[in-house]
């Protein structure tokens, strides 16, 4: 696997929605490009686009003006692997925790194909083991989302959605499982777009962070994070790219944690 290598490659994306006979612009004319192996976290205010951005990959939307390429060719869902962390944590309700996390690998490839040794993994480095017989109403919200991550990475995904998938979370439990995630995609290195209005999360866990503006949603800028992954680190460094980022959002509808 080359690193180097632009895996997704946005080009001059335009999506507009039209409900009633009005156009509204959702994203205007972005061009993003994610290398291999990165986690690409996309901040920006309420309804500038970003869960735009992750339905235009997962294609939920296929109506859209631009490029949309995965490793050189239109983005696929039934040619690629796509695992998706949705806020809500997107769990059936009648189904276990095992057959929830089992679920999006069944589709995929089918029963036989799940891999029970990375299974009983993730149950482990999650911390969800001994939950696997309940029902998601018995759960947590910070095991709801966990095992909503199992679900995710049990399906080996080469492309990992993530749309606000924390934010749900009281402080301290959203902390946790942040910490967990992290570990569990350092052993995988899956790529990832995380979509996120919390700046601090956006330095936690975004090695790239793409900065997008106020609806219609534009790229304003793109940095690379010293800071990604660090669980301690120079609180002056910190607050200075807290500040950056937070001049670059205008303060409006973006806040901090
Ligand atoms: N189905 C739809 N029909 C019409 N307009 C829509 C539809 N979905 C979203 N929009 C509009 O498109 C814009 C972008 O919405 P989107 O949901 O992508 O924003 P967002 O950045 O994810 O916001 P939030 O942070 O609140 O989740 C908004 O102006 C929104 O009102
Ligand atoms: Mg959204």
């Amino acid at each position: 696997m080359n690193l180097d290598e632009n895996m997704i490659e946005i080009k001059n994306l335009k999506v507009h929605y039209k409900e009633g006979g009005k156009e509204t612009v959702a994203i205007d004319e972005i061009d993003l490009n994610i290398k291999k192996g990165e986690i690409c976290a996309v901040i920006g205010p309420s309804g500038c686009g970003k869960s735009t951005l992750v339905k235009v990959l997962s294609e939920i939307i296929k109506d859209y003006q631009g490029n949309v390429l995965m490793d050189g060719k239109k983005v696929d869902p039934k040619e690629n692997r796509i695992g998706l962390i949705p806020q809500n944590y997107g769990l059936v309700k009648w189904k276990t925790v095992e057959e929830n996390i089992f679920l999006s690998t069944k589709i995929k490839d089918g029963k036989k194909h799940i891999d029970g040794v990375f299974y009983e993994r993730l149950l482990n480095k999650l911390h969800i083991k001994g939950l696997e017989k309940r029902y998601p109403n018995h759960l947590s919200g910070g095991q709801k989302q966990r095992v909503s991550i199992a679900r995710a990475f049990l399906l080996k995904p080469n492309l990992l959605l993530m749309d606000e998938s924390f934010s749900a979370l009281d402080p301290m439990t959203r902390e946790a499982v942040q910490k967990l995630f992290l570990e569990v995609w350092k052993e995988y290195k899956v790529t990832t777009i995380l979509v996120t209005h919390d700046i601090r999360e956006a330095i936690y866990l975004g090695e790239k962070i793409v900065v997008f503006s106020s609806s219609p949603g534009r790229v304003i800028n793109t940095i690379d994070n010293p800071l990604f992954s660090k669980s301690s680190f120079d609180i002056h460094q910190y607050e200075k790219l807290n500040k950056t980022l937070r001049k670059m959002l205008k303060g409006d509808q973006c806040y901090e944690r």
